[in-house]
């Protein structure tokens, strides 16, 4: 495919083919780092990611030497985690130049989420190179970490895609939803009524038929950015990472349920998802995105592994979830993107007018949301809120919505503050609650009893507006030369000049002071 261009940068849409072309390109462009050192896949291998990670400027990790996974019955041994930890390497798989912006990937982020690149069926399918059914399945056999002490099992299902269809449509999802082993050959999962899986399950629940699901573990990027990108309604993410590897996902059929799955994947583990809870299993809890454990935990639905399929030599990706400050992950990171990226498409297919910028900071996960704006009239950032907030978009996402002038730059927090200080009066309708909304039931601010996700969808929340743009209900004054606002304390362009000309005579040696 050509390269496009998008904003003032020529995008090359890149195909590292399979999770293996991704790590030599990782390896060429130093953005790796090998670790053939023993390391325990329980609470090690999750406190290194934790360390290496670090504010969103680590290397990704591979690691060669899981304890206790040597023997010849372990056919994965290596665990691969921290794709896209950090915006050098999102920069890479969107095929933008090293010094592209945060607007940059935003802008063609959104881009390759309006296009679409349809599958195809793969003749060849590495992923098949092995295939176990029956009493052969063990879960038990994967080095799967415990990322965090408090987790409540070994999280298997982290960068992994989910696969299901709609049995109506016939349209694949593919979606990042958490789960973890459990026995033998059960692996039960998070699986929420208002996400895209969901719907698929709601479906299979009427008619009382278990759902065939199908985890696929270890592809190029792309996959795992859109997988937890939350495409519309409709869109199978496979014609997006089409789109952004700038030729068609080829897929193959599963072994044991119906659906299609990437023939270069490392491994998929197939199964049926039963609606009933006389078969659920106990999930959770999970070091989960907001930084705290205190998520949905209880018994959950659960994958009946029907059968394995992996290539020679299988590598198992994996991540580290959880954001704090100075400690962000690959969700965090991700986020920060699709969530700008998606509210942006939201803003302009409502018709918004005016929108610039918009930014998710990256430690809130989108959780808070900053849009820039040019105000043609009062009640622009209501309008946008409104838009947002009710998007299929905002569930678990948005609660925060921050909405400033042009001139305020979104990736300066003191800009921010400054506008929320001196834009700001409650009395002038600028705070506004938005209560009884979908929200998410992993935020610990919602009350355990809004946290119900067969009654709320993803939870409850009273989400908020922080409207910091000047009031254009203001009266023009006098006072203030015929403007809204009075005039601020830059200096005049005539006394910089001055000042600027004759900077060196006032013994200063640096032009920037
Ligand atoms: C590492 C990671 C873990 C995630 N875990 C979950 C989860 O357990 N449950 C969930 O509903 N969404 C989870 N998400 C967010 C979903 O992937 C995201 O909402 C996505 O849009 C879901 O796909 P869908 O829109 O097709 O339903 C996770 C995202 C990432 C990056």
């Amino acid at each position: 495919m050509d390269d496009i261009k998008i904003g003032s940068n020529m995008v090359r849409p890149t195909s590292f083919e399979d999770l293996r072309g991704w790590i030599a390109a990782l390896r060429q462009a130093g953005e790796l780092h090998e670790i053939d050192a023993e390391v325990d896949w329980d609470c090690e291998l999750g406190t290194i990611a934790r360390k290496t990670f670090g504010n969103g400027d680590g290397p990704a990790l591979l690691f060669k030497n899981i304890k206790g996974y040597r023997g010849p019955e372990h056919y994965c041994r290596e665990v691969f985690t921290g794709s896209l930890s950090n915006y050098s390497r999102v920069r890479m798989m969107l095929g933008l130049p090293k010094d592209a912006s945060i607007w940059d990937m935003v802008q063609t982020a959104r881009h390759h989420y309006n296009q679409r690149v349809k599958p195809i069926e793969s003749k060849t399918a590495p992923v098949k190179q092995n295939i176990l059914k029956g009493a052969d399945i063990d879960l038990h056999k994967l080095p799967i970490p415990r990322w965090h002490r408090l987790d409540g099992g070994r999280y298997i299902n982290t960068l992994q895609g989910t696969v299901t269809k709609d049995p109506e449509t016939g349209i694949h999802n593919i979606g990042i939803y958490r789960g973890m082993v459990g026995k033998k050959d059960t692996l039960p999962v998070l699986l929420w009524p208002a996400q895209h899986w969901g719907h698929h399950m709601n479906k299979h629940e009427r008619d009382k038929k278990p759902m065939p699901v199908a985890h696929v573990y270890g592809l190029e990027p792309s996959f795992a950015f859109c997988a937890s990108s939350p495409i519309p309604t409709g869109v199978s993410e496979y014609d997006v990472v089409g789109s952004i590897r700038g030729k068609p996902v080829e897929l193959v059929k599963c072994e044991t349920v119906d659906l299609m799955v990437p023939a270069n994947a490392e491994m998929v583990i197939e199964g049926y998802i039963d609606p009933d809870p006389a078969t659920f299993e106990p999930e959770g809890p999970f070091g989960e995105y907001t930084g705290y454990f205190g998520g949905d935990q209880g018994n959950k639905h659960v994958t009946r592994v029907t059968a394995i399929t992996f290539r020679n030599g299988t590598i198992h990706q994996g991540t580290l979830e959880g954001t704090m400050p100075k400690m962000l992950n690959e969700n965090s990171i991700m986020s920060s993107i699709q969530r700008a990226a998606v509210a942006f498409n939201v803003l302009e297919r409502a018709g918004v007018p005016g929108i610039t910028k918009v930014h998710c900071p990256a430690a809130n996960n989108g959780t808070t949301l900053i849009i820039q704006l040019r105000q043609f009239y009062r009640g622009q950032a209501k309008q946008a809120a409104a838009a947002i907030w009710g998007s299929n978009a905002a569930h678990m996402r948005y609660k925060n919505i921050w909405v400033v002038d042009e001139d305020i730059d979104i990736y300066d927090y003191g800009a921010l503050d400054w506008a929320f200080a001196y834009r700001v009066n409650a009395a002038e309708d600028d705070i506004v609650f938005f209560p009884g909304t979908f929200g998410s039931a992993l935020d610990p601010s919602t009350r355990l009893k809004y946290r119900n996700t067969q009654v709320y969808g993803t939870g409850k929340w009273c989400r908020v507006l922080i409207d910091a743009t000047i009031n254009m209900d203001f009266d023009p004054e006098p006072q203030y030369g015929g403007q809204r606002y009075p005039a601020s304390v830059i200096p005049h362009q005539e006394d910089m000049d001055r000042v600027n000309k004759r900077w060196a005579e006032y013994g200063f040696k640096d032009a920037k002071q």
